[in-house]
């Protein structure tokens, strides 16, 4: 059985980092990985390959640093290209990227089953280009992979259940299978050691809705500042570059740092007081470590963490962003620890792929 895995963004690395390493170990699969190259700078990318032991991608597309169309349609022909010459049992591909919906559309169109982990998930803002991305690739698939019963019971709503043609199952979140294989394994750096002394609560930005608008940057970052404390931000290159076109000065407060490794990021998470993000996979790693976090957004895909104060959405707006802080750091009510599984995704996955 041979599969060809489409990936090529940053958490999309650490999601292979726990299922490129089981099919390795555990199973005779044969994985060919194509990097569609969505995210090209080596921090972002080719470290990962190394950090967490994911095999050399046979093919890499070279598709970042495009505009949505042009990065979607190259990934589509190239797919497409590599598709036929691979000729694999099934395509592979994780969550809601540029480069997830390029490779599904290559795959459905030679009717070449579609494996979809991190299925389901809905923000419900079909203007985000995330949302779109998830819709259409589940539509388009064959293996619907959830890490929750809430995106099974999304998908449901929808019109999409399991049935002869499809199969739809909670199969617990990857991501938390990632944690539990590295944390112990992956060593921070100096550096990260170094600045996370003293005690700081952990950063992230990098959503097109948030950083590509100079006023509801500058909005978030005064919020940072208002908080008045040490706060580590591991900057995304998207938010880099915006900061310096829209010339907005970054308070004293924050410290800049590269995009870190994965064992720097879980080490940060592990160290830090709190966190503020609009990432997804950062809400799910916050929780996975028993962090509160703050979402820097409208909604969230991870609705599972609202409704059990793990995490509280707090908008953009500064003085929203000081309320619901001081929300949730007062709330003291006990959170479950299993809503996303035990961590035993893969094996679960692999299960379901018969010829
Ligand atoms: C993409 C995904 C998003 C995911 C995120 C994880 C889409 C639509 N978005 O967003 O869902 O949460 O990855 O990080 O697929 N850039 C660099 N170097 C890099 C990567 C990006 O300079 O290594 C720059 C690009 O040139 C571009 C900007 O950052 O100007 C955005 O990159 P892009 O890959 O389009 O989207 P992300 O914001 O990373």
């Amino acid at each position: 059985m041979k599969i060809l895995t489409i990936l090529g963004t940053r958490p999309q690395l650490i999601k292979a980092g726990a299922f490129s390493n089981y099919l390795l170990n555990h199973t005779n699969i044969v994985e060919v990985i194509v990097n569609s190259g969505q995210h090209y700078d080596v921090s972002m990318s080719s470290s990962f390959f190394e950090e967490m032991g994911i095999p050399k991608p046979k093919y890499d597309f070279m598709a970042g640093g495009l505009s949505h169309a042009k990065m979607t349609a190259k990934i589509l022909e190239k797919s497409e290209e590599t598709i036929l010459l691979e000729k694999p049992d099934f395509i592979l591909v994780y969550g809601d990227t540029n480069t997830t919906l390029g490779g599904s559309l290559a795959a459905v169109k030679l009717d070449v089953p579609i494996i979809h982990i991190e299925s389901g998930l809905r923000s419900f803002r079909i203007n985000q280009p995330e949302e779109i991305n998830r819709v259409l690739t589940d539509r388009l698939s064959k293996f619907l992979f959830c890490s929750s019963d809430l995106a099974v019971s999304n998908l449901k709503n929808e019109g999409i259940i399991s049935s002869k043609e499809r199969i739809v199952e909670n199969v617990g979140d990857i991501m938390l299978e990632s944690v539990l294989l590295f944390k112990n394994k992956l060593k921070p750096s100096d550096n990260i050691k170094k600045l996370s002394e003293k005690p700081f609560y952990l950063l992230t930005l990098h959503r097109q809705e948030n950083v590509d608008n100079i006023l509801v940057l500058k909005d978030i970052l005064n919020g940072m500042k208002e908080l008045n404390k040490k706060i580590i931000f591991p900057i995304h290159p998207r938010t880099q570059k915006r900061i310096q076109e829209f010339n907005i000065e970054v308070s004293a407060n924050i410290i800049l740092t590269p995009p870190a490794s994965y064992g720097d990021m879980l080490f940060l998470i592990n160290q830090s007081e709190f966190v503020i993000t609009d990432s997804g996979g950062l809400q799910k790693e916050s929780y996975f470590f028993g962090k509160k976090c703050l979402v820097l957004r409208e909604e969230t895909e991870w609705k599972e963490l609202i409704e059990v104060n793990a995490s509280v959405i707090c908008g953009t707006k500064t003085e929203d962003i000081l309320k619901q802080f001081t929300k949730i750091t007062n709330n003291q009510s006990s959170i479950p620890n299993d809503i996303y599984g035990t961590g035993d995704t893969s094996e679960k996955i692999v299960k379901h792929l018969k010829l």
